[in-house]
């Protein structure tokens, strides 16, 4: 049986986390659907068009290294706001979705847009500061040099370039529950995830 679990929210919010282990939990797959953005973006940055880059997308390019870094976050962004590169993925993320046995996919527009109909709808958030120094110490964890002010500086373009743009702009869904994971520990935040998800189950 399908039951799928929309997780949106802006940069670094905590999504990732909380969608892997809702997904652990209770046995559902789990999609990382900026993945699809930043492989897209990532082929761009050789000059490739931005639509032959999401037509070209494999299953295999999502696993690829170099996928985490700000550069391509970045093109990620870019690439993000162009409504035929988002219209190429559809299909993919909507199959995926419905899938039996359950999923959890994590994004900007899926309570919105690719899974209106999600049995579970979370908007994450978290200040801007709080975001940027999870951020900071995951970029330094494997080794990149940065500093704080570059990487919220980083996370405030995103986010402003993501919620202006027109077409499936990074929004709450209506009917998402809002998780503020400001002052939240890790497990506080997925234990309130999963109440969610056994509440519609
Ligand atoms: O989630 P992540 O930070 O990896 O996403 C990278 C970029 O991909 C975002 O800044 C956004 O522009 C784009 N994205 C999107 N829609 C999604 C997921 C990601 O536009 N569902």
């Amino acid at each position: 049986m399908a039951f799928t679990v929309a997780i949106d929210g802006p940069a670094a919010a905590g999504k990732g986390t909380i969608s892997r282990a809702v997904a652990d939990k209770f046995g559902f797959a789990h999609l990382d659907t900026g993945l699809l953005y930043r492989a897209t973006g990532r082929r761009t940055l050789d000059g490739t068009d931005p639509m032959e880059a999401a037509r070209l997308l494999t299953p295999e390019d999502l696993q690829a290294d170099g996928l985490r870094t700000p550069d391509v976050a970045q093109a990620a962004s870019r690439v993000a706001a162009i409504p035929e590169v988002r219209a190429a993925l559809v299909d993919f993320q909507r199959a995926f979705a419905r899938r039996n046995g359950g999923a959890v996919l994590d994004g900007r527009d899926i309570g919105t847009v690719i899974c209106p109909d999600a049995e579970v709808k979370l908007f994450v958030t978290a200040s801007d500061e709080v975001r940027a120094k999870r951020r900071l110490d995951e970029l330094l964890g494997k080794g990149h040099e940065t500093d704080f002010e570059t990487v919220l500086c980083d996370l405030q373009t995103r986010d402003a370039r993501d919620s202006a743009r027109a077409t499936a702009p990074l929004k709450s869904a209506e009917d998402a529950v809002m998780l503020d994971t400001t002052r939240m520990s890790i497990e506080e935040a997925v234990a309130a995830a999963c109440a969610e998800v056994v509440r519609k189950q």
